[in-house]
């Protein structure tokens, strides 16, 4: 069953904690959408949204997806309820834009995909990497040749355990930077030798992996956690070319070294804080693609598939990390 052509469309938020209330403000910076209600089992949460962006609020999504007359909705809850919110929501007709990482289980993935897909659906992943003005920037330098081709990628980053999302750092965190390396590389990955394991709580929370690509790039992405360490910490990624190479942060600084020249700095504002400029540019970029994929009836830049590759690997990760051997993708 297609739905009909929009003209706009009409969106329930599904959780109001950090990143549910980062999708309102999101949308309500995207032409032709509209928040028509929000969900949150915490009543005062659902409540405080509403007000702000004059929708109803609702304790239970459920009923917000029954009652109401909506086209789609943004999915902030915590991990482990991605699969059956999406589910849930594409059953009855709607749209989704969830959250990353997309489900913990390949099971729950293609559950999803097909439920959208056999419905004509738009599922949509909230690689967020994917719209930060660096990371950006840095896909436009690669893709038109300025350093040449891809030789190998990194990333490492220390942060804190997401254990509030209901995920480990692999999960939680290294699935961004699994989705970037991969969206810079242009490529699918091939084997994943990884080793991850629980040393400073019940979560896996350091691990590294080598990554190959299909097209003959290698990676390396490194993720840890230290006692006392709660907050960001830091990250950092490169990419090496045959002709230069870029080095970034994500959040401030991108250069550019070419052979035998100076390198060239890009600055970035950072995030600015949860309204900064360079965020609310982030995330309403990430929500017009939705709303535009919708209304032009077309596939989303980072669909069911793309966010399913992500877990394919992390689970692959850990699997090798179990046995001591790389690991082969597809997964069986
Ligand atoms: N893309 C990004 O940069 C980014 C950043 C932060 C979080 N996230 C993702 O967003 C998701 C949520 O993270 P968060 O930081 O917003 O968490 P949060 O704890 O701030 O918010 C989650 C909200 O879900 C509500 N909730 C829980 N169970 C519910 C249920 N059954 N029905 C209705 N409401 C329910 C909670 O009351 C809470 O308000 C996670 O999957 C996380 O990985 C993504």
């Amino acid at each position: 069953m297609m739905k009909p052509t929009l003209e706009k469309v009409k969106v329930g938020i599904v959780g109001c904690g950090y990143i549910g209330r980062t999708h309102a403000m999101a949308f309500s910076y995207t032409p032709k959408s509209e928040i028509v209600a929000v969900a949150d089992k915490d009543e005062q949460r659902a409540k405080e949204l509403a007000s702000r962006y004059k929708a109803k609020p609702y304790t239970d999504y459920k009923t917000m997806i029954e009652k109401e007359d909506l086209d789609a909705v943004s999915i902030g809850l915590p991990s482990p309820l991605h699969a059956e919110a999406s589910v849930y929501a594409l059953r009855h007709g709607l749209h989704v834009f969830c959250e990353k990482p997309m489900a913990h289980t390949l099971e729950e993935c293609d559950m999803m995909i097909e439920e959208a897909r056999k419905r004509s659906l738009n599922l949509m992943i909230g690689q967020s990497h994917r719209y930060w003005q660096l990371d950006r920037e840095a896909k436009w330098i690669i893709d038109n040749g300025f350093i040449g081709e891809i030789i190998s990628l990194s990333n490492i980053t220390m942060t804190g355990i997401p254990e509030r999302w209901g995920d480990d750092i692999l999960m939680g965190t290294a699935v961004h930077f699994i989705d970037t390396i991969r969206w810079w590389a242009g490529s699918d990955v091939e084997t994943v030798y990884g080793k991850a394991g629980s040393y400073v709580s019940k979560w896996i929370d350091n691990a590294s992996a080598i990554l190959t690509f299909k097209n003959g790039a290698f990676a390396s992405i490194e993720i840890y956690n230290t006692p006392g360490n709660r907050g960001q910490g830091f990250m950092r990624s490169h990419v090496f070319g045959t002709e230069g190479m870029l080095e970034t942060d994500h959040y401030t600084e991108l250069y550019l070294q070419k052979k035998g020249e100076q390198k060239v700095l890009l600055h970035s504002m950072g995030s600015g804080g949860f309204e900064g400029p360079n965020r609310v540019k982030t995330f309403s970029l990430e929500t017009k693609e939705f709303i535009d994929s919708i209304i032009e009836g077309r596939d989303p830049a980072v669909p069911g598939e793309e966010g399913r590759k992500n877990i394919e690997i992390i689970l692959a990760w850990v699997e090798s990390s179990k046995t001591g051997k790389p690991v082969k993708l597809p997964l069986k």
